[in-house]
């Protein structure tokens, strides 16, 4: 079972208009999607859960669809927090929040308060996040900690990345059929497996989750090294 699963939660727009439906009700299937998604990952012992919500690119939406996707955010937390609350999930949001309305940051950091102390799976929102912001922030926290320009290594890096009181993904997921990462998680995604399939985000239910946890269970993980079977071939 991987430790840590990442979701590119890909196709409501495309779920949305098959169904002659407006974008905007594919990313609320999108929000039951994700909640059902959390319970089934908490269900078989994942403990963490990242998910990309909106990324640094999605502000080039159609105004009204940014809008509609940040009212998402209060209606969901306003839905749902109680009860992953109460199932011990932990909220946790890494993006840059700068950029983010005073509203939604309320929001996240509700969220992220009413759950801090929760000891069950911790759920991550990647929003208004990209991978390459995350590699550029962390370089400047490093710098701004007193770490000295040449002894900024790798170590120092991932201890200022957003996500480092995670361990790196096992798995990605994307939904929606295109196979690419998208400014996802990429110094953390290094070695991590990815599965795509064309199922559509709203569609992903625990079957789809449980073809990708098989999948991976299948994978010989290397981390760059010869496998054993390899290296058994190599010996005989
Ligand atoms: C990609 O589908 C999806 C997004 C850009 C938004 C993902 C957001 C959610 C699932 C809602 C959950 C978020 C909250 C509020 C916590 P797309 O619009 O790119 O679909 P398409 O490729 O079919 O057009």
């Amino acid at each position: 079972m991987p430790r840590h699963v990442a979701i590119i939660m890909d196709g409501n727009g495309r779920w949305a208009s098959r169904r002659l439906m407006p974008r905007s009700m594919g990313h609320k299937a999108g929000v039951d999607a994700l909640v059902r998604t959390v319970e089934a990952c908490a269900r078989r012992g994942i403990p963490y859960l990242t998910v990309f919500a909106f990324s640094s690119e999605n502000w080039q939406r159609p105004q009204e669809e940014v809008s509609g996707l940040m009212s998402l955010v209060l209606s969901t937390v306003g839905h749902h927090l109680g009860e992953l609350a109460r199932k011990g999930v932990r909220v946790r949001i890494v993006g840059d929040r700068t950029a983010v309305s005073d509203k939604v940051n309320e929001a996240w950091t509700r969220a992220e308060q009413a759950t801090q102390h929760n000891q069950g799976l911790t759920l991550t929102v990647a929003f208004n996040y990209g991978g390459r912001w995350d590699v550029v922030q962390a370089c400047r926290r490093a710098l701004a900690a007193g770490v000295r320009p040449e002894d900024l290594d790798e170590a120092a890096v991932a201890r200022h990345l957003s996500l480092s009181y995670a361990p790196d993904p096992d798995l990605l997921i994307r939904t929606g059929g295109e196979m690419r990462i998208s400014n996802f998680l990429l110094w953390q995604s290094a070695y991590t497996e990815l599965h795509f399939t064309d199922c559509l985000w709203p569609d992903f239910n625990e079957v789809e989750l449980d073809r990708a946890l098989q999948s991976y269970a299948r994978r010989d993980r290397r981390f760059g090294r010869v496998s054993e079977a390899g290296s058994a071939v190599r010996e005989a």
